[in-house]
């Protein structure tokens, strides 16, 4: 990074009135074993603010009723609000059209409706599949269910110790029997932004079809869907300060037109007979029965809340108690950080000389620190560290240069109980 932006980065970060928004947070106000509740753990899930909290609230006080079917006033306010949830997606991804952004439960739904439909479709006997080395569960298994199914086969992009994938294997992997590149954004155990525009044009120089999964990208860093170019590109409402069981798909029309639907029902169609039916238009082909309203007017509320910030402020704070976080932890003897990658957002991952993850998770908690242990859904990523599990503290805007001094603080009482 030149010294001009990690000037126009520390300014930015400085002027980031984080007290005022932690007022925004209700859960954040409470104390955990009788001390102040210092939550890192939201990439995980990410706490939510009384926008989002009022908006889901107000839904079923005021203006409950189903969607898309009622020429009532209820219905038709509900319908408003939730679609103007798909325009606020539209602005926030800057894709080109609402009508390819599709709700779904969240970016697990959004990988397998891919799978299933796109992939069931498009692969074959024979043809290939790239993932990388540092995928969630949820963009591994939908795959290899597919290439199983298929008899395809899946290749792995592999990464070096900083968590960093090595772009000319990646070259290497590409070939005519490539149909899909399917690749995190940003690793959910590791923290490693990845340079997906890269990654997207190399695929699609290879005819290649790309998914992108964003659940930890959305959240931290300005996605720019025009700029990147993806086939396909999902996240979870949940990670971006709104509701649980909402999500975004986004696909390009060509291909989304291609594609069967997902799932059948209700709200799908055109027209039903016992011979045939004709399909919805979209992005209502993939929309079957009784969508999650409630969660869809919240996650335009989250959507909301996260553009009257400013995603680029958003980052610039972040990234500055990520790299005052580091700095921290690794004066730590004894901790190794496991994820180094040079870009990276919101994660700090580490192992502990002697020390179980598990432990050090149950003592920081008795002191008000929520982080996580295990293996993330990412074992694979655990096994290259060859480590069984790490402890894992994830950052969002509404955490303080404090908590991470909390953090430190804690992990010496952990080290002193152990001793
Ligand atoms: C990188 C990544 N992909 C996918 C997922 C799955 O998201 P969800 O459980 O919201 O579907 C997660 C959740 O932690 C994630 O971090």
């Amino acid at each position: 990074m030149s010294t001009l932006s990690k000037q126009v980065k520390a300014v930015s970060a400085a002027d980031f009135d984080v007290e005022r928004i932690r007022e925004d947070f209700p859960v954040l106000k409470q104390n955990i074993h009788g001390k102040p509740l210092v939550y890192l753990d939201s990439a995980a899930t990410a706490q939510k603010p009384f926008a989002v909290i009022d908006a889901i609230r107000r839904f079923h006080e005021v203006d409950c009723a189903n969607i898309h079917r009622g020429v009532h006033e209820l219905s038709q306010r509900s319908t408003a609000a939730y679609e103007e949830t798909r325009a606020k997606a539209k602005r926030f991804l800057n894709a080109r059209s609402k009508d390819q952004l599709i709700f779904v439960r969240g970016t697990t739904e959004g990988i397998n409706l891919v799978s299933n439909s796109w992939g069931r479709q498009n692969v074959k006997a024979g043809d290939e599949v790239i993932i990388s080395a540092m995928e969630h569960h949820s963009n591994i298994v939908p795959w290899q269910m597919l290439c199983e199914e298929k008899d395809a086969k899946l290749r792995v992009i592999p990464m070096n110790e900083r968590g960093e994938l090595l772009m000319e294997e990646y070259e290497k992997l590409l070939n005519p029997r490539t149909r899909m590149v399917a690749v995190t954004h940003v690793s959910n155990a590791l923290g490693t932004i990845n340079p997906v525009k890269q990654i997207i044009d190399m695929a699609h120089a290879a005819g290649a079809v790309t998914l992108i999964d964003g659940a930890q990208a959305a959240p931290h860093i300005t996605v720019d869907l025009q700029e990147l170019d993806p086939d396909f590109y999902t996240f979870s409402g949940h990670k971006v300060v709104g509701p649980t069981g909402i999500g975004i798909l986004y696909g390009r029309k060509s291909l989304l037109n291609a594609m069967p639907p997902y799932q059948g029902g209700g709200d799908m169609i055109k027209v039903v007979t016992f011979e045939k039916t004709t399909y919805a238009d979209l992005p209502y082909k993939f929309e079957a029965g009784t969508p999650n309203i409630a969660g869809g007017i919240g996650l335009g509320a989250a959507l909301d809340y996260i553009g009257h910030l400013g995603i680029e402020a958003i980052a610039a704070y972040e990234h500055a108690l990520l790299e005052y976080g580091t700095e921290a932890l690794s004066r730590i003897p004894g901790l190794r950080l496991i994820g180094t990658a040079r870009e990276k957002a919101s994660v700090l991952s580490f192992v502990m000389e002697g020390i179980h993850p598990h432990d050090i998770g149950t003592l920081l908690d008795r002191q008000g620190i929520a982080v996580r242990t295990g293996h993330h859904c990412a074992q694979p990523v655990m096994d290259f560290f060859d480590v069984p599990a790490t402890t894992r503290a994830s950052l969002a805007f509404y955490n303080t240069f404090g908590e991470i001094d909390a953090l430190v603080a804690g992990l010496q009482k952990v080290k002193e109980v152990f001793a």
